[in-house]
């Protein structure tokens, strides 16, 4: 069974973490037998499943939720959960509690948390609980609304500057993996090279520890074209739209339910 320490230790034999996310039953069963590291159930999850415009309206019931569905499928990786919007960021208590429900109501093994600066202290915080965390920086999707959309980020030197010292400080408070959204290649290796513990890249090129996708959009499930870092590895919202066309066609014209279906 996968553990946060197990990150540690791949990236000292310069392995590679392959990380997805899921956020219900049968995607963990299947993720798990595939052999993933890592499950991630992001918050992502209310743009993927909840038809939320932004991750932001994410509660910590509907993290829960889902959480639950996973880890009931779950054999082999590491759980990780978001800590959703407005869960961690306005006092430290409710960070450690909501963090808390995470691990104790819906069995997560530890939490990732987007942001630096104040969120080191909670870091540390929740190691005392005992609640292993990791960091989320570049593009963090929480706070799209102040960065005025999904953009690249750390292409200024101030910008690159600032993600590196917030990684660096994520290590120290104790921190044993950190994301890397949507950040130049070159400041990923800066960063990966800089840290003892792994950096997992999602559209942050070629230099990090490990990555992670969505799995909606590995196995093309997600409407519209894909976004530059994803590579589709299936197209299964064409094969899910034609078999259901498929089955409406065989309804109408009698032919579904054969023989062979029938008491
Ligand atoms: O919410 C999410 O799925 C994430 C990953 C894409 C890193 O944060």
């Amino acid at each position: 069974m996968m553990t946060h320490q197990s990150l540690i230790e791949m990236k000292k034999k310069g392995e590679k973490i392959a990380a997805l996310t899921a956020y219900d039953f049968p995607t963990a069963q299947i993720l798990s037998e595939s052999g993933v590291d890592v499950l991630l159930v992001g918050d992502s999850l209310g743009m993927v499943k909840l038809g939320y415009s932004s991750t932001v309206p994410v509660t910590m019931e509907e993290m829960l939720h889902h959480l639950l569905a996973v880890k009931r499928g779950i054999s082999g990786p590491l759980l990780v959960a978001d800590m959703p919007y407005l869960s961690y960021e306005i006092d430290l208590k409710e960070a450690l509690r909501n963090a808390g429900r995470l691990i104790k109501e819906g069995g997560a093994q530890a939490v990732k948390i987007e942001g630096g600066g104040f969120v080191t202290d909670i870091v540390r915080e929740l190691l005392k609980i005992h609640i292993p965390v990791m960091g989320h920086l570049g593009l963090t999707p929480q706070s799209v609304n102040q960065l005025g959309g999904y953009k690249v980020q750390g292409k200024e030197p101030k910008n690159a500057k600032k993600i590196l010292e917030d990684a660096k400080a994520l290590e120290k408070a104790g921190a044993f993996a950190v994301v890397l959204e949507c950040v130049p290649s070159g400041l990923a290796r800066k960063i990966t090279a800089s840290l003892s513990i792994p950096t997992i890249g999602i559209g942050a090129g070629v230099h990090c520890d490990g990555q992670i996708l969505v799995s909606d959009d590995l196995w093309g499930i997600s409407k519209g074209p894909s976004l530059k870092f994803v590579k589709r590895y299936a197209r299964l919202r064409e094969t899910m739209i034609s078999s259901a066309r498929e089955y409406l066609k065989d309804v109408r014209q009698g032919k579904f339910p054969g023989t062979e279906h029938s008491f």
